[in-house]
């Protein structure tokens, strides 16, 4: 298969389809990955936290990154060995994924597709990995986006979302910092009732850092 090639000939519009940041790999990197003793901390407690899910499953060698931008969390599956399948919607991150894959010498794939409509049999991949989007999307599109990575999951997913039970999620609440990005800020019982209205077993929820993220992973299973 030809990895530039559209797996969906025409994806339906999303939330996130407009937003220029995705249009523009060098400017989204620069934005997450910093630079020093803050972003060394910031890829090791997201290294940790994604691990310690990772961890749990066994004889996984293929995995789908979904949305996987320009790559960004390749070099921790890298680490793992894994066959990597990466899959995002905008053709300028999948294009920066794909140069990625190749310099790292990733086994695998990239491909621009649609999250909700994964171009992929039932059980194709061994397990999936969500990073930085699920929370992006209301309580009805998030179930719908889990129901399709359960799909396409031999033994259950790895997803981020963001909590409000962290230190920093805290924090940011009371100084009202954010009130548009804190509403979609979930308690433990949230996250475990949401996976379950999609069929889901809630096995860990590993947050990156109680004081300085208001981000965690959660581990599920199939029911
Ligand atoms: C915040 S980035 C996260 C990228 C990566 N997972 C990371 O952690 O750096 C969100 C990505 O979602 C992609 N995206 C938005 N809607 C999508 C959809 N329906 N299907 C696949 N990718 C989508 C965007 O193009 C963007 O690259």
């Amino acid at each position: 298969m030809n990895p530039s090639t559209p797996l969906t000939d025409e994806p339906a519009p999303r939330d996130q389809e407009g937003n220029p940041l995705f249009q523009n790999p060098e400017a989204y990197l620069e934005l997450r990955q910093k630079s020093g003793f803050l972003g060394a901390m910031k890829v090791w407690s997201e290294r940790r936290a994604l691990f310690s899910c990772l961890d749990k499953l066994s004889g996984v060698k293929t995995m789908l990154d979904i949305p996987c931008g320009p790559g960004r969390a390749f070099p921790y599956y890298h680490e793992r060995g894994f066959h990597v399948v990466g899959i995002d919607f905008s053709p300028q991150m999948s294009g920066a994924a794909t140069a990625f894959r190749g310099k790292l010498g990733i086994p695998g794939i990239v491909c621009r597709g649609d999250a909700f409509r994964l171009p992929f049999e039932d059980n194709a991949m061994d397990t999936v990995v969500s990073v930085r989007f699920s929370y992006y999307f209301d309580r009805q599109k998030r179930i719908e986006l889990y129901k399709e990575l359960s799909r396409v999951s031999k033994q259950g997913f790895v997803v981020q979302v963001k909590i409000d039970y962290s230190l920093h999620s805290i924090s940011r609440k009371l100084r009202g910092k954010n009130k548009n990005k804190d509403k979609f800020m979930q308690s433990k019982r949230e996250i475990h009732e949401e996976f379950a209205a999609a069929g889901l077993k809630v096995r860990r929820i590993a947050p990156l850092s109680l004081l300085g993220s208001d981000r965690a992973f959660v581990l599920v299973s199939l029911n």
